[in-house]
């Protein structure tokens, strides 16, 4: 949700918003259009939902596509709906009578928030339609319709153009899982062919809750309404909120060392907080032993929301980020940067022991970082609008200000619209929703446990059913970086065996045949890492995420696969990298900054580049099978 700083505002504005009436949440419902069909829901509704009506701005073929809301059948609410937007890949694909022959694949999308609107990545990730920054709409050539029938659902109830009663918010995950149960029990009735098609179900961030227990409720359920073969999370929020958001703060630095504008001595420093803090766990292929948990540290100089750990609960990520850096942002200053590089005032170590916590950063070494390129590093600055700091956490290059205008709100809320795709007239269409668990005191609090804690039981159901997955990052991606999926893997046991045997290091290309990053494929697990792309993975490289979904995700290309010979000899489907196994894949030299129409780039001088080569070299070498302990 880029981009990032507009959701933040809007976090923050809601955050702003706790003490005047917030007790109050809204009720919604779906609304009924003429010639809805009465009665249970069957193939005859598929005409109701068909967008036959003309969608304004949109002057290309769009192919048959259909949308409306769906109710999950909560006992008790019978206005609890999601609303789905899905597209058919070629004509007729979609509306095929029901047969166990058909074996066609099909796709669901989610984005994560809690509380976003997945119709984010309909029209600014994956889906058909994009709409421009000056609110024209152009077709998508790279919309994952391409592939396969694929729905955008707006979910939990409540999200996007999702209903609820105001006393219907989901509880937890677990209702979570059950109302997408429900929704989907329904949407099979109306496109029959899908109860038994293989389903891959994908999303991102944090899907990567909302994925997990909804498997854990599909597992749960003898006779489930379809067949899921295999799930797909990018940038997820699989482990707990230090582990995703906080630890890989170091890797981040090393893959981005801009952020700290090549200076080998804060980065000394940086390493340092990072082992004070536990976050420098060992990855090793495979894991010897669970990965002991690692705990929160907050700041000892001042109180900052967080999650509440010792209970487990979680809160929303993104606001408690806005609301930590809206705590900060005005100590931040703005140092002159521009005037002369040479003499960017370099007091960010003095004083400061190098042997204890920094007080008022605590762990948190994201927020740590963020404010040292803000204060220090060229071309980070200060965001001069109402929001509340002027970095892209989705995607370390970006440094606009202001960023590129993504806004769907225009077109979702126009008439026509609404009209053409059966939305509901009880609400209007917004990016993010903050009340997802209901409770009107505004934390958007999460109860329910992060899927990291029962992912091995996860991983043994889905081998049992035969359900592959498959966990993506993108390179550029700040706030949940790679090293965190990597650490969900290697902290799993999948087939009998905790993590990959062999380090992630076989580079994968896209249909242009440039490279695209690394993958690894074990034991039906498969992970990639694409190269020069942040948390929008489909964003960013469009292209790249079209041939990874028909490849690897609906696919079984063999790529990076690793098997063994009868003698033991491993071998590795697109053999093995020694460079990409290092722990980190370097990171473009370029940075982009000024307003988001008129991009500029800032490369940092050579002679700093190749210093920090250097440097960095012998400062991550692996010690010597002999060097002592
Ligand atoms: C559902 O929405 C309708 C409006 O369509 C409203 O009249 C009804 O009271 C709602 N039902 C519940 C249980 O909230
Ligand atoms: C695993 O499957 C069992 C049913 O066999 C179910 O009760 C349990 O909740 C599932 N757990 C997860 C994490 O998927
Ligand atoms: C990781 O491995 C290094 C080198 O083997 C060791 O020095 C360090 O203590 C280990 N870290 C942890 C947290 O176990
Ligand atoms: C795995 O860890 C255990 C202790 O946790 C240790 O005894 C054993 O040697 C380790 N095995 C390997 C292969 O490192
Ligand atoms: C590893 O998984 C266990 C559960 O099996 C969990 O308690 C622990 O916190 C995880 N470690 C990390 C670093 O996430
Ligand atoms: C950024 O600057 C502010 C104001 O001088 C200071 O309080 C803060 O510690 C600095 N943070 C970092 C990481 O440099
Ligand atoms: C259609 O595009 C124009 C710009 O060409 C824009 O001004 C207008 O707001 C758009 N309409 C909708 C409904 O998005
Ligand atoms: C991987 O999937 C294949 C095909 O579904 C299955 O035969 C095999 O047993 C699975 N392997 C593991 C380790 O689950
Ligand atoms: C597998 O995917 C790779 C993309 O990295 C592609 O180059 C290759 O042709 C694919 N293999 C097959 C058999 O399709
Ligand atoms: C390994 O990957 C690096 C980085 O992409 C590349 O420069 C190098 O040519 C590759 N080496 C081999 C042997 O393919
Ligand atoms: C901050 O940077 C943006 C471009 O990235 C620029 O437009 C703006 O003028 C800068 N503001 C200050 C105060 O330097």
């Amino acid at each position: 949700m880029t981009r990032t700083r507009r959701v933040l505002a809007a976090a923050l504005v809601l955050l702003a918003n706790i003490h005047v009436g917030a007790a109050q949440l809204p009720s919604s419902f779906p609304h009924k259009y003429p010639g809805q069909p009465s009665g249970d829901f069957s193939p005859a509704w598929q005409r109701y939902f068909e967008v036959t009506q003309k969608l304004p701005n949109v002057t290309f073929n769009l192919g048959r596509s259909y949308a409306g809301n769906i109710p999950v059948q909560r006992a008790g609410h019978p206005n609890n709906t999601l609303f789905f937007y899905g597209f058919e890949k070629s004509k007729g694909s979609l509306t095929a009578p029901a047969g166990s022959s058909n074996q066609e694949p099909w796709g669901i999308w989610l984005n994560g928030g809690p509380g976003s609107s997945s119709m984010y990545g309909l029209f600014f990730e994956n889906g058909p339609i994009r709409i421009q920054p000056d609110y024209r709409v152009s077709s998508n050539p790279y919309g994952w319709n391409k592939v396969a029938d694929y729905f955008w659902i707006d979910q939990p109830v409540g999200v996007g153009y999702s209903t609820a009663d105001a006393d219907g918010y989901v509880a937890d995950e677990e209702q979570v899982g059950a109302d997408f149960m429900g929704f989907l029990a329904n949407l099979v009735k109306v496109f029959p062919s899908l109860a038994t098609r293989p389903l891959h179900l994908t999303g991102e961030s944090y899907a990567g809750y909302y994925i997990p227990y909804i498997m854990k409720a599909y597992f749960g359920l003898s006779n489930p309404p379809v067949k899921i073969a295999k799930i797909a999370i990018g940038d997820g929020s699989i482990t707990s909120g230090q582990v995703f958001e906080l630890l890989p703060a170091l890797s981040v630095i090393e893959t981005y060392p801009q952020l700290i504008g090549y200076d080998q001595e804060v980065y000394k420093y940086f390493k340092e907080q990072s082992k004070l803090c536990g976050y420098n766990v060992n990855l090793t292929y495979p894991q010897n032993g669970t990965i002991p948990h690692v705990p929160l540290v907050l700041p000892s100089q001042r109180d900052v929301p967080f999650f509440l750990e010792n209970t487990l609960s979680h809160k929303s990520f993104m606001s408690q980020l806005a609301h930590r850096h809206s705590l900060q942002a005005v100590k931040l200053q703005k140092r002159e940067q521009e005037a002369n590089l040479a003499l960017w005032k370099r007091d960010f170590l003095t004083g400061r022991p190098t042997d204890t916590l920094d007080p008022w950063y605590g762990c948190l070494l994201l927020d740590m970082f963020i404010d040292y390129a803000i204060n220090y590093t060229y071309p980070w600055n200060l965001s001069q609008t109402t929001d509340t700091f002027g970095f892209n956490v989705y995607d370390v290059t970006d440094a606009t200000n202001p960023q590129i205008n993504q806004d769907a709100s225009l077109f979702l809320n126009d008439p026509r619209t609404r009209d053409a795709l059966h939305a509901p007239k009880s609400k209007p269409w917004a990016l993010g929703f903050h009340y997802v668990f209901g409770n009107p005191d505004g934390d958007n609090v999460d109860p329910s446990v992060e899927p990291m804690i029962w992912f091995t039981e996860f991983a043994t159901n889905a081998s049992a059913h035969g359900v592959g997955v498959v966990l993506y990052s993108g390179n550029k991606d700040a706030l949940i970086a790679h090293r965190s999926t990597e650490i969900a893997i290697q902290n799993t046991t999948f087939g009998g065996i905790q993590g990959f045997t062999v380090k992630p290091s076989t580079p994968w290309y896209n249909d242009a045949r440039k490279f695209a990053g690394i993958i690894r494929q074990e034991r039906n697990w498969t992970y990639a890492l694409f190269d020069r792309a942040g948390h929008l993975v489909p964003g960013d490289q469009p292209l790249s995420a079209l041939t990874f979904l028909r490849e690897f995700i609906i696919g079984d290309n063999k790529t990076g696969l690793v098997t063994r010979t009868s003698t033991g000899k491993v071998v590795v489907v697109g053999g093995q990298n020694a460079t990409l196994a290092e722990d980190i894949l370097p990171g473009s030299d370029e940075i982009y900054y000024g307003p988001g129409a008129k991009v500029s780039t800032y490369v940092f001088p050579s002679a700093t580049r190749a210093a920090w080569r250097s440097f960095i070299r012998t400062e991550t070498a692996l010690p010597s099978p002999t060097a002592g302990a």
